[in-house]
């Protein structure tokens, strides 16, 4: 056989592939909603069954794919199931899985601009597209697709060093005079603790705000504590707001942060990873007000926009920034793009080789348009009310205050030590039921809570119905044990 042969195959191997490829698509998709949210997987036989495929024999592409497709059903958690109510992890958009198919097809390499001219502009229209959509002026707008939101997070710590400490990029933080302090609110994202001792700061470079009742990055705290901290000697650079925490779906004063950083000359980064999709909506947009202000912003497509795991966006107003955090040049890349405005993206971000991300929010894009996303990200606004109001009329009591549909709810009237066990006893029953995912997690003060997120585009009232009637029933049959 020749290296095609064993490698891409003859056109008809190739053409079989493909009907096996998109009829096993098709049926996951049709039949997920019947499926069990969340199969149970025995850990150990997984292991010795792969420990078999030792690679010596060859197996045709289609035994190959069907065992693939037959594990994938099997074992795991089914984030397009219509209840999965799950974290962030939407079902994802026809376009979408298109998208992932020709960029692994046509494998466009973004490093740079002379290979994927169409690539690269296509995700530099994206990024100015979304940052004016955030209010950044045209002019102004520059950033670039991440894998994810922690690398948008990693982005943001690094861009956020280097414009405030204009000798970072060349001394990094030995050459600093005093030791670069960030905040965050307790209830931020955890990708940022990693991003702190990525970037050699260390996690005790955070110091972190508590939130008030409303689940808020405590705004007077903030300013007390920068002020504490410049007594003491340290050197505040970075202060990061929430639009949507990934607990509660709390959106912190971002307006209010924004003034205190502006006043205070700190970097602000808002991780607006899943709430930034609120801008599609104009009477929750104003909940995300402010947001214009930030230096820099993570956005997440992959979240509430539904396209394929990963696609990252870090977005800035700082139109140098990425250059002088990323610019380095190597002898066997391409002559750099010549013109004004035109970059290669190897010299901007933090990636090198890399996919063809936007090509998935492009796709999604072109074809829901703004006007089919405002009305699915609405509709899903409206079954996080209506969860609200079901559970509120069953007696649970529902604890985080936002209109996002993230939905955090307790069996009220319990001690800690009976609301953990509870809550526990009740998650357990809701999951083995197989109709439905939630989660449990603690808001402040460590409070256990349970958490149901309306993440999938499919999911309809009559979910919401069957998952109420779940938790209903759940807590009654552990009443009578
Ligand atoms: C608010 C927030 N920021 C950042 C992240 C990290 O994003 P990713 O998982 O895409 O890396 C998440 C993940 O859920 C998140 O909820």
């Amino acid at each position: 056989m020749n290296a095609d042969q064993i490698l891409s195959f003859d056109p008809e191997t190739r053409r079989k592939l493909w009907n096996q490829l998109m009829e096993s698509i098709e049926d996951y998709l049709e039949r997920v909603p019947e499926a069990n949210p969340s199969p149970v997987s025995d850990l150990e036989n997984l292991r010795t069954m792969l420990a078999e495929q030792d690679f010596n024999q060859q197996i045709n592409p289609e035994h190959a794919m069907d065992f693939v497709i037959r594990n994938l059903w099997e074992n795991q958690v089914h984030t397009p199931h219509p209840r999965y109510f799950g974290l962030f992890n939407p079902a994802t958009t026809s376009m979408g899985i298109a998208a992932d198919a020709l960029a692994a097809a046509f494998n466009p390499q973004l490093a740079t601009i002379n290979h994927s001219p169409f690539a690269v502009e296509v995700e530099r229209h994206l990024v100015h597209t979304f940052g004016q959509r955030f209010g950044y002026k045209s002019e102004e707008v520059d950033g670039t697709f991440t894998n994810a939101g922690a690398e948008a997070n990693h982005t943001a710590l690094i861009t956020a060093l280097t414009h405030q400490f204009p000798d970072f990029a060349r001394k990094g933080l030995r050459g600093l005079e005093r030791q670069p302090v960030l905040y965050l609110s307790n209830q931020s994202h955890h990708s940022l603790v990693k991003a702190a001792r990525l970037c050699g700061l260390g996690s005790d470079a955070i110091h972190w705000i508590p939130v008030n009742d409303r689940l808020q990055l405590e705004v007077n705290v903030l300013e007390r504590q920068i002020a504490q901290d410049r007594a003491d000697g340290f050197a505040p650079f970075l202060v990061v707001a929430t639009a949507g925490t990934t607990n509660a779906g709390v959106v912190d004063p971002i307006a209010s942060v924004a003034e205190i950083a502006s006043r205070e000359r700190l970097w602000l980064h808002v991780d607006a990873a899943w709430g930034g999709a609120v801008v599609f909506i104009p009477e929750l947009s104003d909940l995300i007000k402010g947001i214009e202000q930030a230096d820099s912003i993570t956005f997440d497509a992959h979240k509430w926009l539904s396209v394929p795991m990963a696609a990252g966006m870090y977005l800035t107003r700082h139109p140098q920034v990425l250059s002088q955090a990323f610019r380095i040049t190597a002898e066997y890349m391409p002559t750099a793009a010549e013109g004004e405005g035109f970059i290669d993206p190897y010299t901007h971000s933090i990636q090198w080789s890399r996919r063809f991300i936007g090509l998935k929010v492009f796709l999604s894009l072109l074809v829901a348009g703004w006007e089919g996303y405002r009305q699915v990200i609405q509709h899903q606004v409206e079954l996080g009310d209506l969860m609200r109001e079901k559970l509120a009329e069953a007696m649970w009591e529902v604890v985080n205050p936002t209109p996002l549909p993230v939905v955090c709810f307790t069996n009220p009237n319990l001690s800690q030590v009976e609301e953990e066990k509870t809550l526990e006893g009740i998650l357990r029953e809701v999951l083995d039921s197989g109709k439905a995912w939630i989660s449990i997690t603690r808001l402040d003060k460590n409070r256990p809570v349970l958490r149901a997120c309306i993440t999938n585009y499919r999911t309809k009232a009559e979910d919401i119905q069957i998952l109420v009637e779940e938790l209903n029933n759940a807590r009654e049959r552990l009443k009578k044990r």
